[in-house]
C-alpha cells in the first residue's frame, strides 16, 4: 500500500529526482497516548492515513473495542453480535481492527464509520516501520465511498496491537487519546502551503476530486491570502526525457523543450486526444499566471483563474487549448502578454526557468518528501494526509497557525468576497439591466448564470445568459428588442416561448438588438394589385385599392362592394335570420302582454286583501325580522 507509484505512462519519462535512488517517502505521523490500563500507559507513534478526516490541531478520546469477529472489518457489521459498544462504556468507540490483504484500508474505515465508530486504528500484522494507509489504485472498487468516510484513521505497530488486546481479552478497559496537535509545525502567524497539482482534467477520480476541491476551497484560500495570513504557492510536476530517447516518438509528443519538461499522455494514446506536451505547456501557462499574478500583488487570482479554466476549457469538449486559456486570462484582466513571455517558446532547445525551479522544488527537503503522487498538499513544509477536502484541509492550515493567531475564519466560517465589484468578476452581464452572472458566495465568485424575479437565466455565465420561461418578457422583455414609435410598441419576446428572441410580423432582424420594419410596399410583399395605393407604415402598412373596390387585408386581395359572390347562402341565411328575428320579437310581444295582463289581475285581487304601498312592505320586512 506504499505510495510510491508514479504515473509511468510508459517507461521513457522520468521524475527528476528518480535518477538515482528511490523517491524519498515521508510517512506522517501522529501520537497516540494510553491513559489505562496502567501498565500500558504512555505516548506511542501511528501514522495517519491518506483518507478520512484527521484532526488536524485536535484531540480525540475513545475507548477501543476490538470485535470479536470480521476482525479485518471486511465485511459490514450490521447484525452483529461480535460488535458491542456496551464495551466502550459510553466514551466514543476506536474501533481496532487487523490488516489483512483481503480488503482496502478504506474499506476496513467505511465498516468501522457505518458501525458507529469515532476512528478507526489499524494493527499492521508485521513487525516494521509504520507505513501510510493509502486510498485504492484508480479504477478500483470502492471509490463511491471514499469521500464519505469522515472518521480518523491510524495505523499502530504490530506491538502495541498486541498488548492492546491482551489487555482486552482480560478484560480492561483500554481508554486512549488520538492527538493531531504535534502533526504540523506551527511556528508563527503566517502558514506556508503548496498544492502540487496539474491542469490535466481527463485522468478519472484523482483528477475530479482536484478540481472539485479546487472550485470548494478557493473562496477560502483567497480570503486567508488576501489578509496575508497564508502564503500559498501551486506547483506542477515534471518529468524529463532522458538524453537517449529525445527524439523518440513518446518524447516528441510528450515533452516540449528539446525533452526537457515533459508529461504523461492523459489517455496514454498517443494517436488520439490530447498529448502529454499539451498538458505541460498549460501546466506551465498556470505557473506563469500565478507568476504574474503574484508580480502584480495579486496571487489569489490563480484559484479564479485554474477553477475558470477548468470549467470553460475541458478536454472533453475539445477546449483544452491556448486560445481558450487565453480568453480566461484575459477576463480576469491579467496581461496576456507578459504569460506569453514567460511561457517562452515551448519548441526551442532552450531552459525554462519557471520549470526548471518547479522540477527542483520536487525534490523534497527537511521533513518533507519527493513530491510523487498528484494531488499533492503541504502544509508548513508537511505533507497533508487525508481526505482532500475543504473543511479537512482548512483544518490542517488552521492547525499551522501558532496558537491564538489563527484567524476568524479558522473558528467559524462564513465570510464574503466582494470580488464582483470588479470588473463583474470576468463574469456574464447584461449592461442595460446591471443583471449579472457574478455571485459573492463563501466559496469565492462564481460565474453562474441567475434566477431573477422567478426568471431563470441559461448560458455559460461567463459569455452567455439567456432568460427562459413564461415569465421573462416581463424582465428587462426577455432580453429582446422593444420599441415604441406613432403610438404603437413592438416586442421581439414571445410570452410563451420559453426563450430566444423573433422580430414581430412586419419587421426584420436579430430580435435582440435590432427589428427594422419591413417596407411592404417597396419590397412588393402586399398590396400589389393593379391600382392599388400601397402607403408604408411602422411596423405595417395601408392598402387603397382602385376604383369601388374593398381591400381584404387577410388575403391580400380587393373585391368588389356589392360582392355578388356568396349571394345563394347570403341571401337565404339574410331571410332566415329575418324570420328568425321577426318571430322572437313577436313571442316577447305576446309574453309582454300577458304578463302585464296577469300582474294588474293579480294586483287587483289581492289589493281586496291588503294595502299595496311601501308602508305595507316595510311591515312585512319588519315581521320577518321578528321571527
Ligand atoms: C456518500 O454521500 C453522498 C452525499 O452525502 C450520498 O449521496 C451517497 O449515497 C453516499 N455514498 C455512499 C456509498 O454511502
Ligand atoms: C510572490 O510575491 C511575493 C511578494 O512580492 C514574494 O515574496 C514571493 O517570493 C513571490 N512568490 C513566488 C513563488 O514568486
Ligand atoms: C448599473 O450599474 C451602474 C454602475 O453601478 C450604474 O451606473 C447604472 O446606472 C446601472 N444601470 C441600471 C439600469 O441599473
Ligand atoms: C403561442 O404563440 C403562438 C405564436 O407564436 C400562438 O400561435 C399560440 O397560439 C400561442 N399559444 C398559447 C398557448 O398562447
Amino acid at each position: 500500500m506504499r505510495e510510491g507509484k508514479l504515473w509511468f505512462t510508459n517507461c521513457v519519462l522520468i521524475l527528476l529526482m528518480c535518477e538515482s535512488t528511490l523517491a524519498r517517502f515521508v510517512v506522517e505521523k501522529n501520537s497516540l497516548r494510553v491513559t489505562s490500563p496502567q501498565n500500558l500507559k504512555d505516548t506511542y507513534e501511528c501514522a495517519i492515513g491518506n483518507f478520512g478526516v484527521p484532526q488536524y490541531g485536535g484531540t480525540l478520546a475513545g475507548a477501543v473495542v476490538y470485535p470479536k469477529s470480521n476482525q479485518k472489518a471486511c465485511n459490514s457489521f450490521t447484525d452483529d453480535v461480535s460488535f458491542n459498544f456496551k464495551s466502550g462504556a459510553g466514551l466514543p468507540v476506536f474501533l481496532l481492527v487487523d490488516r489483512g490483504a483481503d480488503c482496502y484500508f478504506t474499506l476496513k474505515a467505511w465498516n468501522a464509520q457505518k458501525a458507529g465508530a469515532a476512528a478507526i486504528l489499524v494493527a499492521d500484522d508485521r513487525p516494521e516501520p509504520l507505513i501510510t494507509m493509502d486510498t485504492p489504485e484508480e479504477g478500483n472498487a470502492g471509490s463511491n465511498y471514499l469521500q464519505n468516510i469522515s472518521i480518523p484513521s491510524a495505523l499502530i505497530s504490530q506491538s502495541l496491537a498486541e498488548a492492546i488486546k491482551k489487555a482486552l481479552r482480560k478484560p480492561e478497559m483500554v481508554k486512549v487519546n488520538l492527538d493531531w496537535r504535534e502533526a504540523l509545525p506551527h511556528p508563527d502567524d503566517r502558514v506556508e502551503y503548496e498544492f502540487w497539482t496539474n491542469s490535466n482534467d481527463e485522468c478519472g477520480r484523482k483528477c475530479d476530486s482536484q478540481k472539485q476541491f479546487v472550485k470548494d476551497f478557493k473562496g477560502v484560500a483567497q480570503i486567508l491570502e488576501k489578509k496575508g495570513y497564508t502564503q500559498f504557492t501551486p506547483h506542477y510536476i515534471t518529468w524529463y526525457c532522458p538524453e537517449a530517447f529525445i527524439l523518440s516518438k513518446q518524447c516528441k509528443s510528450q515533452c516540449i523543450n528539446h525533452g526537457r519538461y515533459c508529461a504523461p499522455d492523459p489517455e496514454e494514446d498517443f494517436s488520439r486526444g490530447y498529448d502529454g506536451k499539451d498538458v505541460v505547456v498549460q501546466n506551465l501557462r498556470q505557473a506563469c499566471f500565478y507568476k504574474v499574478a503574484n508580480e502584480s500583488g495579486k496571487p489569489w487570482l490563480w484559484w479564479d483563474y485554474v477553477t475558470d479554466f477548468a470549467i470553460r476549457c475541458p478536454m472533453k469538449e475539445e477546449r483544452y487549448t491556448k486560445k481558450c486559456a487565453e480568453d480566461v486570462i484575459a477576463s480576469l484582466d491579467v496581461d496576456v502578454k507578459k504569460i506569453r513571455e514567460c511561457v517562452g517558446d515551448t519548441e526551442a532547445d532552450v531552459e525554462n526557468p519557471v520549470l526548471k525551479a518547479e522540477q527542483e522544488a520536487q525534490i523534497g527537503k527537511g521533513n518533507r518528501g519527493d513530491v510523487t503522487i498528484l494531488p499533492t498538499l503541504i502544509v508548513n513544509g508537511r505533507q497533508f494526509r487525508g481526505k482532500l477536502d475543504k473543511g479537512t484541509v482548512l483544518k490542517a492550515i488552521c492547525a499551522g497557525f501558532e496558537e491564538t493567531t489563527e484567524p476568524v475564519i479558522c473558528l467559524r466560517d462564513g465570510i464574503e468576497t466582494n470580488e464582483c465589484m470588479e470588473n463583474n468578476g470576468g463574469c456574464w452581464i447584461d449592461k442595460s439591466s446591471n443583471i449579472t452572472a457574478c455571485r459573492d458566495t463563501f466559496r469565492g465568485r462564481v460565474c453562474q448564470c441567475p434566477i431573477v424575479q422567478g426568471v431563470k437565466f441559461f448560458g455559460d455565465g461567463y459569455t452567455k445568459c439567456e432568460a427562459s420561461g413564461a415569465l421573462r418578457c416581463g424582465l428587462n422583455n426577455g432580453g429582446c428588442w422593444k420599441d415604441s414609435q406613432q403610438g404603437s410598441t413592438y416586442s421581439a419576446c414571445i410570452d410563451n416561448h420559453t426563450k430566444g428572441c423573433e422580430c414581430p410580423p412586419g419587421f426584420k432582424g436579430d430580435g435582440v438588438k435590432i427589428c427594422e420594419d419591413i417596407d411592404e410596399c417597396e419590397e412588393k410583399t402586399a398590396c400589389q394589385c393593379p391600382d392599388c395605393k400601397c402607403k408604408n407604415t411602422w411596423g405595417s402598412y395601408e392598402c387603397q385599392c382602385g376604383g369601388d373596390l374593398l381591400y381584404i387585408r387577410e388575403h391580400d386581395i380587393c373585391i368588389s362592394k356589392d360582392a355578388t359572390s356568396g349571394v345563394g347562402w347570403g341571401f337565404l341565411s339574410f331571410i332566415i335570420l329575418g324570420m328568425a328575428v321577426v318571430g322572437t320579437v313577436g313571442y316577447a310581444f305576446y309574453k309582454y302582454r300577458i304578463r302585464t295582463y296577469m300582474d294588474s289581475e293579480i294586483r287587483a285581487i289581492m289589493a281586496q286583501y291588503m294595502p299595496l304601498d311601501n308602508q305595507a312592505e316595510l311591515a312585512v320586512h319588519g315581521s320577518h325580522g321578528n321571527v
